[in-house]
């Protein structure tokens, strides 16, 4: 017993011991992006800074999810994408010209981060901390956020500060010196930033997203290779939910099934909220609740998207839970499916991305005319109400500037037709709602469909149902307080 308690004790030491000097961890992926990846970004945006410029780039904000608990952490992406810095509570500066400090050490970025805190990181998680910041980020100017009060860099020599959007809703903790809060602090400080800095031409908060959307919007071999894993991911989710997918099944365990399938494949996220919507909560765009107890057997709408290692996938697919689609849905499902097709033919480098827009656009209008369930063209948006593209990337709806398509962007294409309960038309085609959306990469002559692993026409959606999944026999027990009903 003594022994096991000295034993016991020991351990605990060395394990505070190896915790404090960050012992490697074992079975980790092995396909993050590398530190180069980070350093080519940073070298590319310098390339488009204006001349005698910074750019000041803060990590999101955390979020308080209930009491102390926050919400799971969520980098801001231009701060990954720059860094490849993951946690909360920091900052990274990039200049335009190569800078001196007064040991003589010439740098061009700087990285402020969270101070390594053996208590802390008992707690929330591993930090980085200075030295890995240097070695692994390779960012030798890495710093404590505490360090950046007395950092001396003179914000008055730029002729442009570009920094995005602030938060303005931070609170400070008193106890906590370098925590966002203080980082922008200082920063406004040091900069002389006036109150209402839209007046001060040296303050630039809308180049920053003109300049990082150029880059954005063009996919890197390295980013490419994680789109394309979680789109496939993503896709196999699909897959796998047609193949089990029961009418008894609930919106949320379908949900769970896709969401298992994603990181089974190691997707650490989804990269938005997983929209599952049975028959009516299918017109809900962005249907999140996914509170239906039985899917039943109408259309099944399953806008879900893998984020690997930060880069999010969209994939839509409309199925029938009962396994056939009725008359009206094969029509429905088919003009969304022609609009798609329409809309892929125009894809290519040199393409006007508006193009592919409006022929989309043309073939729904088209068909829901010739099905007397609108009386006008014109009236074509009451049932698709939304526009049919956009980037895909680090952020599900990415960003971009360019209003023509470019080889190595990652785009969405995703009509719909959406028919509520009581719309101006036959009741036959109530509550049938029905999105396909896919993603496609342009290429010099035309696109690659990365979503191209999970079916999209009637004939193969079918079949999928038909198949066996892997996920048939995962049966759980009921649960006991279920047999109580009610209150
Ligand atoms: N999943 C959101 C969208 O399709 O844009
Ligand atoms: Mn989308
Ligand atoms: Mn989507």
């Amino acid at each position: 017993m003594f022994n096991t308690i000295i034993m016991r004790k020991l351990l605990t030491l060395l394990s505070l011991g190896s915790f404090l000097v960050c012992t490697a961890q074992a079975d980790l992926p092995t396909d993050y992006l590398p530190k180069e990846f980070h350093a080519g970004r940073r070298a590319a945006l310098r390339q488009l800074m204006p001349a005698n410029s910074v750019t000041v780039v803060f990590a999101y904000p955390t979020r308080t999810f209930s009491n102390d608990v926050d919400y799971l952490y969520h980098q801001n992406p231009d701060m990954y994408y720059f860094s490849g810095y993951k946690e909360p509570q920091s900052m990274l500066l990039i200049f335009k010209d190569e800078q001196t400090d007064s040991a003589g050490h010439k740098y061009s970025e700087a990285l402020f981060v969270q101070k390594r805190n053996a208590q802390a990181e008992q707690w929330t998680g591993r930090r980085l901390g200075v030295e890995g910041a240097k070695e692994k980020l390779g960012i030798p100017m890495s710093f404590n956020g505490e360090d950046f009060k007395n950092f001396n860099v003179d914000f008055a020599r730029f002729d442009k500060i570009i920094f995005d959007r602030l938060p303005a809703d931070l609170a400070d903790n008193p106890r906590d010196k370098a925590e966002l809060f203080d980082l922008i602090a200082q920063f406004k400080q040091k900069a002389a930033m006036p109150e209402d800095y839209s007046k001060d031409p040296r303050f630039d908060n809308r180049a920053f997203r003109q300049l990082t959307g150029t880059l954005r919007e063009i996919k890197t071999p390295e980013e490419l290779t994680l789109l394309r894993k979680a789109v496939e991911i993503s896709c196999q989710g699909q897959n796998e939910v047609m193949k089990v997918v029961r009418p008894d099944m609930s919106e949320l365990e379908i949900q769970g099934l896709h969401e298992y399938v994603h990181k089974k494949y190691g997707a650490e996220e989804v990269g938005y909220g997983s929209i599952v919507g049975a028959g009516e909560n299918g017109c809900v765009l962005h249907y999140m609740e996914n509170t239906k107890t039985k899917v039943g057997t109408s259309l099944l709408l399953m806008d879900v998207g893998a984020e690997y290692h930060g880069y999010t996938a969209d994939v839509t697919r409309t199925i029938p839970a009962g396994g056939k689609f009725s008359a009206e849905e094969k029509i429905i499902y088919q003009l969304v499916y022609d609009a798609q097709e329409a809309a892929f033919k125009l894809l290519k480098d040199g393409a006007k991305w508006s193009d592919a827009g409006q022929a989309a656009k043309d073939v729904i209008a088209e068909g829901l005319l010739k099905h007397g369930i609108i009386k006008n063209k014109n009236e074509v948006g009451r049932y698709y109400p939304h526009g049919l593209s956009h980037h895909i990337g680090l952020d599900v709806h990415d960003r971009g500037n360019s209003p023509v398509l470019k080889k190595d962007m990652v785009i969405t294409i995703e009509p719909g037709i959406y028919i509520p309960e009581g719309s101006d038309c036959d009741k036959k085609w109530w509550s049938i709602a029905v999105r396909i959306e896919d993603d496609a990469l342009i290429t010099q002559n035309g696109y690659e469909l990365l979503s191209s692993f999970a079916p999209r026409s009637i004939e193969a959606i079918e079949k999928m149902i038909a198949q066996k999944s892997a996920l048939d026999d995962f049966k759980l027990p009921p649960l006991k307080s279920a047999e109580k009903k009610g209150f």
